[in-house]
């Protein structure tokens, strides 16, 4: 049925960055036409940006689509985004009726056509993968907070194989250099000191500079350190094979770049990772550390874990156990293999049974989080700058960022300040830091 426009939105990112970067920029779509933000409970649309990763992400959306298609204030107009759209389509409003709008990851800016053809009453799809970049038809970023998201390279050409994002994402795509370098330099205008470059495989992003020739990550990072007003350069997420020497010098000889490196091996067992197709093994991956680490001594080193992949046994399990005990992570994410329809995992005999996943999971995670808090631990006195994000719950408490990603807690400052403090005190998942005299630039 027609009905009226969306006068105001309300977008609701899950999953990565990527997701968060594109919600965003499809905020400031919307508010290009005139709409404005409003809270879940009274926007007269609601878009959900979703996360096809795994089961539990992409079945949340329709709890999700239940839940706001029955909200006191009236039905909004409900649009699905993000990679559960791109994987289903056209089948989510089949499923649930309430959905008004689907569009894909590479298809957003197309979000004001669609939202006139949900308004005239038709269900509106889109999931194309145009060649030419979405990133040209939107409109220039507006200022945020003092971090940013910049989003570099999009989509995937490794097919790890129980990972759904070269079908959700597509092939492997950078943006142009000046693209990247214009988009930096109005974040930095409207407010940021630290930028985080975003790719699926930002390590895999090439280029040409402005006089033609062929550039890597680390070219970029080294551009951007050049930039007056940006203090920070953060990037993520890296595959272990396309980390190249450039890039690791650049982590030693670059004052900007952050000493932190998401770095994920999957699994510590080289017949487990053949079997996901990573085309890395476990030695090659701690000879890569090593070399990351003689390039910048106090580099934080992050990963991504799946438990439980197809046949995976006891055994191979220890393999990841000693892999991590091998690394000494600052944080790292773990995950239980999860199937994903149309992957060629999906398709792999021997399961492993649930409740032996859980208890991976479980000794795994025990000793990450035991690595993050003896990590935490060993910052305490030292000195480093700490960029403040937002307030505190205590009063006068403000919490920002560490080189090493840490959460700092700290008395005083503003939002965007870039403080020296030293490290008081470590807990297991944050930090509090006491000013010093000397103001960081
Ligand atoms: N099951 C479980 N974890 C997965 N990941 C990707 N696909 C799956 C899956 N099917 C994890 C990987 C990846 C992170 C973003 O999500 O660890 O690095
Ligand atoms: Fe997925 Fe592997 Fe590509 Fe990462 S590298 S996005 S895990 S296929």
């Amino acid at each position: 049925m027609p009905r009226p426009a969306p006068k105001s939105f309300h977008v609701k990112s899950f999953g990565c960055q990527m997701n968060v970067y594109d919600g965003a920029r499809m905020a400031e779509l919307m508010q290009a036409q005139g709409m404005v933000e409003a809270g879940a409970d009274e926007a007269e649309l609601v878009l959900l940006n979703t996360c096809h990763i795994r089961e539990k992400a992409a079945e949340k959306v329709y709890s999700d689509i239940g839940r706001i298609a029955r909200r006191d204030g009236g039905r909004p107009m409900i649009a699905v985004a993000g990679c559960v759209a791109q994987a289903e389509g056209a089948e989510i409003p089949r499923r649930a009726r309430a959905v008004d709008l689907v569009v894909g990851p590479q298809a957003y800016h197309n979000l004001p056509a669609l939202i006139a053809e949900a308004a005239a009453g038709r269900v509106a799809v889109d999931t194309d993968m145009p060649v030419l970049s979405k990133f040209d038809a939107l409109p220039a970023r507006r200022s945020g907070g003092p971090t940013a998201f910049l989003t570099v390279q999009e989509g995937c050409d490794k097919f790890c194989t129980y990972c759904v994002v070269p079908y959700t994402r597509g092939a492997e795509v950078s943006r142009p250099w000046t693209a990247i370098v214009d988009e930096a330099k109005a974040l930095v205008d409207g407010g940021a000191r630290e930028i985080t470059l975003l790719g699926q495989n930002v390590n895999a992003w090439t280029g040409e500079d402005e006089a033609g020739r062929r550039q890597g990550l680390d070219g970029l990072i080294r551009v951007l350190d050049r930039l007056p007003g940006l203090d920070r350069i953060r990037y993520t997420t890296s595959h272990p094979n396309d980390m190249t020497d450039a890039l690791i010098a650049a982590h030693g000889e670059v004052a900007s770049l952050m000493p932190f490196l998401h770095l994920p091996v999957q699994a510590g067992s080289d017949r487990v990772l053949k079997a996901m197709n990573r085309a890395h093994d476990v030695g090659s991956y701690l000879r890569l550390i090593d070399r990351v680490r003689a390039a910048r001594p106090d580099i934080a080193i992050s990963g991504d874990f799946i438990v439980g992949f197809p046949g995976e046994t006891d055994a191979e399990f220890e393999e990841t156990l000693a892999a991590v005990r091998a690394v000494g992570h600052a944080q790292a994410f773990s995950f239980k293999y999860s199937p994903r329809a149309g992957t060629p995992a999906a398709r792999m005999d021997d399961p492993v049974p649930a409740e032996v996943m859980d208890a991976r999971l479980q000794r795994l995670q025990a000793l990450l989080s035991e690595q993050q808090f003896a990590f935490n631990r060993a910052t305490v006195g030292r000195r480093c700058a700490v960029l403040i994000e937002r307030r505190g719950k205590l009063p006068g408490q403000m919490l920002g960022k560490s080189p090493w990603l840490q959460s700092v807690l700290v008395d005083g400052g503003a939002i965007g300040d870039l403080i020296e403090v030293e490290i008081a005190a470590a807990g297991p998942a944050s930090l509090t830091g006491v000013r010093t005299e000397r103001a960081a630039a």
